[in-house]
């Protein structure tokens, strides 16, 4: 019934929360706290420069993710009163530009490029930084498209975004299955019209708002169960 499996990246194919490890290594720091603080300023500016101009053509506050990554780590490093100097900072970003895949994200798109579905990435981050964390985790060959909000300049969840997929394929909403591990991110694309699959690791509850997601799992792997 799905033809294609589209993906949130970071998050859900790639680990944004190992970036906690490597912090503690530069700072006395609960790294897990301070990941969690770095990836919630990074969505708030996304969702800042997005509503602050919802503009069809664009907001004119829109940064590229990678930018918004560093502001947001800088901002995060002040209030933690952290001294980042340029080779910490460059050390992290390049850490995050590489960031490590789940260990069943390979699996699954080559599973689903064996079963004949076609496979993409929708994401906020900018075209380079997508490209480069792919590329190092081998995911390249199974996807066909790798699509980024750059062209819209706007973030998710602007239903702009969303729509980006249908522009990029063949395919009607009913034909789409959407899958992110971030709860807000499943709970816009179902607004959007997608069935959703919300991965579910850590056992948290969904939203208070809004639809439930079509599907939830532990792991990317249980996506497979539903295709
Ligand atoms: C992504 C982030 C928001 O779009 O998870 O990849």
């Amino acid at each position: 019934m799905y033809k294609l499996a589209a993906f949130d990246a970071y998050g859900t194919l790639f680990d944004v929360f190992s970036m906690g490890q490597l912090v503690e290594r530069f700072y006395p720091v609960n790294g897990q706290t301070f990941a969690l603080m770095w990836r919630d300023r990074q969505i708030e500016y996304t969702r800042l420069t997005t509503m602050s101009d919802p503009n069809p053509s664009g907001s004119k506050y829109y940064l590229p993710f990678l930018e918004i990554t560093v502001r947001s780590l800088r901002y995060v490093c002040k209030r933690f009163n952290l001294d980042l100097t340029h080779e910490i900072e460059s050390k992290l970003m390049q850490h995050y530009e590489k960031l490590v895949s789940f260990e069943d994200s390979l699996m699954v798109l080559k599973t689903l490029t064996k079963k004949g579905m076609s496979t993409a990435i929708l994401s906020n981050g900018s075209r380079e930084m997508l490209a480069t964390v792919v590329e190092s985790n081998g995911l390249k060959p199974y996807l066909n498209k790798v699509v980024t909000v750059e062209e819209v300049r706007l973030f998710k969840t602007a239903p702009q975004t969303y729509q980006l997929l249908l522009k990029e394929f063949p395919y009607q909403k009913n034909e789409v299955l959407f899958i992110s591990s971030n709860a807000w991110d499943a709970l816009a694309a179902k607004w959007f019209g997608f069935d959703v699959f919300w991965v579910n690791r850590l056992g948290h509850p969904f939203e208070e708002i809004g639809d439930k997601p079509t599907y939830e799992g532990k792991s990317l792997t249980e996506v497979l169960s539903v295709i």
